[in-house]
């Protein structure tokens, strides 16, 4: 029983490549990265290389632009102010 649970955790480690689920930006932007990876699937929308990392320059210009883009391109996720700052 409980070797199937370690088994369980590390599937679901490497799968995330140790990244956090949801991850907390400023001016209260939760983003919740295993929904992204899991919706979006190719990590190179986002990340430079296919194994993901920290990304270069993140921040508010980086991240209006490729967050905003990419959910007009869907047509899914927020594009308003207060749907993604949920704190000023
Ligand atoms: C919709 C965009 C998006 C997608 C798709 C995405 N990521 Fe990320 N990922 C991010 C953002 C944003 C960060 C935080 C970057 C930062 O803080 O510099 C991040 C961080 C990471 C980190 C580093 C965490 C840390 O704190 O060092 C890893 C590893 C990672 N992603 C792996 C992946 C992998 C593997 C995939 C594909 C299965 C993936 N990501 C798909 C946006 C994305
Ligand atoms: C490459 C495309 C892509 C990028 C880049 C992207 N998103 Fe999304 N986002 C999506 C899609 C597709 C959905 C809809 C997911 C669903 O409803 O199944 C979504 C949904 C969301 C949601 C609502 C679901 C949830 O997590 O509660 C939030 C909030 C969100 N995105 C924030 C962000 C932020 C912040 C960034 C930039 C750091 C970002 N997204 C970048 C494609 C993207
Ligand atoms: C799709 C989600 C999303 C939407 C919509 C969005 N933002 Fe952002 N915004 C972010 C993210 C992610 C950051 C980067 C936060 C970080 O660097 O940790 C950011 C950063 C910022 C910053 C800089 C914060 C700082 O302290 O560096 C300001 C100011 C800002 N946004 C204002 C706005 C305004 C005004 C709007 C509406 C016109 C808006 N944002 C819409 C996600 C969004």
């Amino acid at each position: 029983m409980k070797k199937i649970v370690v088994v369980f955790v590390l599937a679901a480690f490497a799968g995330s490549a140790l990244a956090a689920d949801v991850m907390q930006f400023k001016r209260g932007v939760k983003f919740n990265h295993k929904i992204h990876q899991d919706t979006v699937k190719d990590c190179t929308k986002c990340h430079a290389k296919a194994e993901g990392g920290k990304i270069e320059g993140f921040g508010k210009e980086y991240a209006h632009k490729s967050c905003k883009g990419c959910h007009a391109e869907f047509k899914k996720g927020p594009s308003i102010c207060k749907d993604c700052h949920k704190q000023s």
